[in-house]
């Protein structure tokens, strides 16, 4: 039976629509939601464009009660019903509860070769580390930040002459071919890792 495929986003949502486009023809899931924690967010108007159902549950009202923002989302969510849920540059920490209740079927993108570099500028701190590969992880989300089961990975090396800037698009390159390929066979029921290249 065809997967449902909940995105969560906080920004323009690069990778939102790159998953979105991978769900045609004989991929065994499909996107039944786009929702952001900011209704300004620029990849909610680019899902709308799509034809996707968008939600926007702004958490700043919220303060800093995370379990009423959460319960707020989960109704967005329970209402389109999902088998699996993509974290596609969705920034904020989610808790336990919320984990839990989405176990083995909440998916992220993280932008270095975990687990190196979780949390936060995780290109800058690779520059500053004189690293010489960087790239990208898509994990299995756990109650630990960044600390899931890793269902792929992809390696960029690190130019002499990178900054931050540079660095982050190229990953982010990797990030648009690793997410939709490590979706498809995680909706068809594969969580062997695969690694780019
Ligand atoms: C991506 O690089 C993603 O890996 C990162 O945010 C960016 C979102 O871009 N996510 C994180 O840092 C999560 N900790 P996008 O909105 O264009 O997909």
């Amino acid at each position: 039976m065809t997967k449902r495929v909940a995105i969560l986003i906080s920004g323009g949502g690069s990778n939102m629509l790159k998953l979105v486009e991978s769900m045609t023809g004989d991929h065994p899931a499909r996107a039944v939601l786009v929702a952001s924690n900011d209704p300004d967010a620029g990849g909610l108007a680019r899902a709308k464009t799509l034809g996707i159902p968008i939600a926007a549950v702004d958490h700043r009202p919220f303060r800093k009660d995370r379990a009423a923002f959460e319960a707020a989302l989960l109704t967005q969510l329970e209402a389109a019903d999902p088998d699996i849920i993509c974290l596609a540059g969705f920034m904020r920490v989610l808790t336990e509860t919320f984990v839990r209740r989405w176990e083995g079927r909440m998916l992220n993108v993280h932008p270095s070769l975990l687990p190196k570099y979780k949390g936060l500028h995780t290109h800058v701190r690779a520059l500053a580390a004189g690293d010489a590969e960087h790239g990208c992880t898509v994990h299995e989300v756990t109650p630990e930040l960044d600390n899931g089961p890793i269902l792929g990975q992809a390696r960029v090396p690190v130019l002499e002459d990178d900054t931050p800037e540079t660095l982050a698009a190229r990953v982010l390159v990797e990030e648009h071919r690793l997410y939709p390929e490590v979706l498809k066979r995680f909706a068809a029921g594969d969580r062997r890792p695969i690694y780019f290249p």
